[in-house]
């Protein structure tokens, strides 16, 4: 059994084989245009998957040693995410099982996130807990079973992403700056300055007050120094990592505790964060958790995740028509 998927609901394009549950290509090309602009450029990003779609699933295709013929189903990513930029790959996948007369199967981006975990080994035991950060999103996921998961905590404003990248740009480093925090990070003092930490009820987030009171934190530095920043990069930059792994790993305790759930995941963009997922280990070894933390390559956006979200939709028969449309906001 063939699937193809294929991802764009952001600024990657993306395609990915797999035959009887197991991934054997996935391609990913990176819209590099948007770094000049310090953030994704909605209409550029659907521009750029117009133009790199059919040469990454001819890749995805050839790479897996399969042809079109092979296949028996084309998965896409319907939602969330940039509606021009779904609207590329919904549209391509939709005339591609028209032509081939294949079952269609819609994805949802977030849960393709949590089942990226199913991708290798170990896999997590049902239930588990998922932590997803992105660039988008940030939500702990209670896992019951493949396609039976709820959110049940989730940011009240900005993601963990946009954090990460929104306090980089306050210190003129390029977008997606997140992976730049994190490498001068390696190298400084976690306790050089201290941020307040947002009291949030339940297992609900806040990250918009952070990124306000680092603003105000900066301006007050710069008139006493004004090369506050590149004399000191790498503190700033562990400072500021360490108070949003916490903020996070806070609430990731509190919702294990709360469920009794020792089954803990991370996913999304930000699981590649260094600090954080060495945080998170330290933590699990600590409270007695079974950590999974997946490969780079499938923690930000691909379309291996997309299909490991498919094939299980697969086996239950879920498919959809001709009329389905992308949505830029999507419940699971
Ligand atoms: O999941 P993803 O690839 O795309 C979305 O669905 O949003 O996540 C992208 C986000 C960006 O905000 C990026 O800065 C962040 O993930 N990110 C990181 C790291 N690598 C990617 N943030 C912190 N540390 C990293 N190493
Ligand atoms: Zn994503």
């Amino acid at each position: 059994m063939n699937i193809l998927a294929i991802e764009s609901s952001c600024d990657e394009t993306s395609a990915a084989v797999l035959s009887n549950g197991k991934i054997y290509s996935n391609v990913v090309a990176t819209q590099l245009i948007h770094t000049q602009y310090g953030g994704v450029v909605p209409e550029l990003a659907s521009r750029a998957h117009q133009q790199h779609i059919l040469p990454v699933v001819d890749k995805a295709l050839s790479d897996a040693k399969v042809t079109k013929k092979d296949l028996h189903a084309i998965a896409f990513t319907k939602g969330p995410g940039l509606l021009g930029a779904l609207l590329v790959g919904t549209s391509f996948a939709k005339s591609m099982a028209l032509g081939l007369g294949l079952p269609l199967i819609e994805v949802n981006h977030m849960q393709a996130h949590v089942l990226a975990h199913f991708i290798q080994d170990p896999k997590p035991e049902f239930p588990f807990l998922c932590l997803t950060v992105s660039g988008g999103h940030t939500q702990i996921v209670k896992i019951n079973s493949p396609l039976d998961m709820e959110i049940i905590g989730q940011t009240r404003d900005d993601a963990v992403g946009e954090a990460f990248d929104k306090t980089a740009k306050l210190l003129d480093l390029p977008y997606p700056g997140g992976p730049l925090i994190d490498k001068y990070a390696k190298t400084g003092n976690p306790l050089a300055y201290t941020f307040p930490l947002p009291e949030m009820p339940e297992l609900d987030f806040s990250f918009s007050g952070i990124k306000t009171s680092f603003m105000y934190f900066l301006q007050k530095q710069l008139k006493e120094n004004p090369n506050f920043i590149q004399e000191n990069i790498a503190d700033i930059c562990a400072s500021i990592q360490y108070t949003l792994v916490n903020i996070l790993l806070k609430k990731l305790k509190k919702a294990a505790k709360e469920t009794g759930i020792k089954e803990i995941a991370i996913a999304g963009g930000v699981s590649a964060n260094s600090g954080l997922r060495s945080s998170l280990l330290e933590l699990g070894e600590k409270l007695g958790w079974k950590v999974y933390i997946p490969e780079f390559e499938y923690c930000t956006d691909n379309a291996a995740m997309i299909a490991m979200a498919a094939h299980y939709k697969y086996l239950e028969n879920d498919f959809c028509d001709q009329t389905v449309s992308p949505m830029a906001r999507m419940e699971f």
